[in-house]
């Protein structure tokens, strides 16, 4: 029997992208997954690949008390939950002057009270089996980059959150890991937001390596499995984030950054 046999996990963002893919490795691995999202037509296709392993769950995570009725559904029907893998989000590149009050809070409010709802409302049933919160943020949460100023916060936030909660629960035996990936190549590219809260008519072209969702997946689980807290994508970067620090503060990271995001110039 592997490990995520007969393990309960809540999945957030499971309509889509990294939550899907999580949600259909970890179904066939032998664990009961509650797919949370709001789209119900995309969540249903995806519990009917499942073999009655999954369960869904709609819920605009934004809605505090509708996710505290939808986790309490799924602990109805499993008896309890081991794990939460919280993936949901949106995405926002824009320079922060031109980016509305209106739109940052829609993105905080997603991002990191979303995150907050679910892992308030998961947590003591996680406790109580002490089991695993892993948090899907990004390297914009590590390691500011131009554009990125608004959504980079949320993911700080989410990193900061989960960082305190590690030690917090450690007595209680729940791992608390942070999973931070570079750009992935899921349906978020087409949806990325621009300042005024609009869809980029032409999504934003990645100026970093595209990972495959497949490579998520895998990084998510073993992190889950070895109950590690850091996982990042590509893995050596959180030495580079370690060395920029320590030895050039700031300077070599924020030049490659400027270039790769096209600000190395001066506006004249
Ligand atoms: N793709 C990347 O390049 C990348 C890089 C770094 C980090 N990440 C992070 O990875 C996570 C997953 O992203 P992805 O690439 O898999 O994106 P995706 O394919 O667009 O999936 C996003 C998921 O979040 C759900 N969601 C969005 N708003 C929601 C809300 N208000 N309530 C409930 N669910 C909501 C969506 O479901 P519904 O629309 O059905 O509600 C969808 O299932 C996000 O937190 C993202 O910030 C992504």
């Amino acid at each position: 029997m592997g490990f995520f046999s007969g393990k309960v996990v809540l999945i957030t963002g499971a309509s889509s992208g990294i939550g899907k893919a999580t949600a259909l490795a970890l179904a066939q691995q032998g664990a009961t997954v509650g797919l949370m999202a709001r789209r119900q037509e995309e969540l249903e296709k995806i519990a009917s690949q499942m073999g009655g392993k999954g369960i869904v769950l709609v819920a605009d995570i934004t809605d505090e008390i509708a996710v505290q009725h939808k986790i309490n559904e799924l602990v109805g029907i499993t008896g309890g939950l081991d794990i939460l893998v919280a993936a949901a989000g949106i995405s926002l590149r824009a320079p922060f002057a031109e980016t509305t009050t209106a739109t940052i809070r829609r993105v905080m409010e997603v991002n990191y009270m979303g995150t907050i709802h679910v892992t308030k409302a998961a947590l003591p049933h996680i406790k109580e089996r002490k089991g695993s919160l892993v948090a899907v943020s990004s390297l914009t949460g590590r390691q500011a980059a131009p554009e990125y100023s608004v959504y980079g916060s949320t993911k700080f936030a989410i990193q900061g959150l989960f960082d305190a909660l590690r030690m917090e629960m450690l007595r209680d035996g729940v791992h608390v890991g942070v999973f931070s990936p570079g750009f992935v190549d899921t349906p978020l590219r087409y949806s990325v937001l621009k300042g005024n809260g609009l869809v980029h008519e032409t999504p934003p072209v990645p100026p970093l390596r595209l990972w495959p969702v497949e490579t998520c997946v895998k990084k998510i689980l073993n992190m889950i499995r070895k109950r590690k807290t850091v996982a990042t994508l590509p893995g050596f970067v959180r030495y580079l984030f370690a060395l920029n620090d320590l030895l050039l503060p700031g300077w070599v990271g924020d030049c490659y950054l400027r270039y790769k995001f096209g600000y190395l110039r001066r506006n004249r």
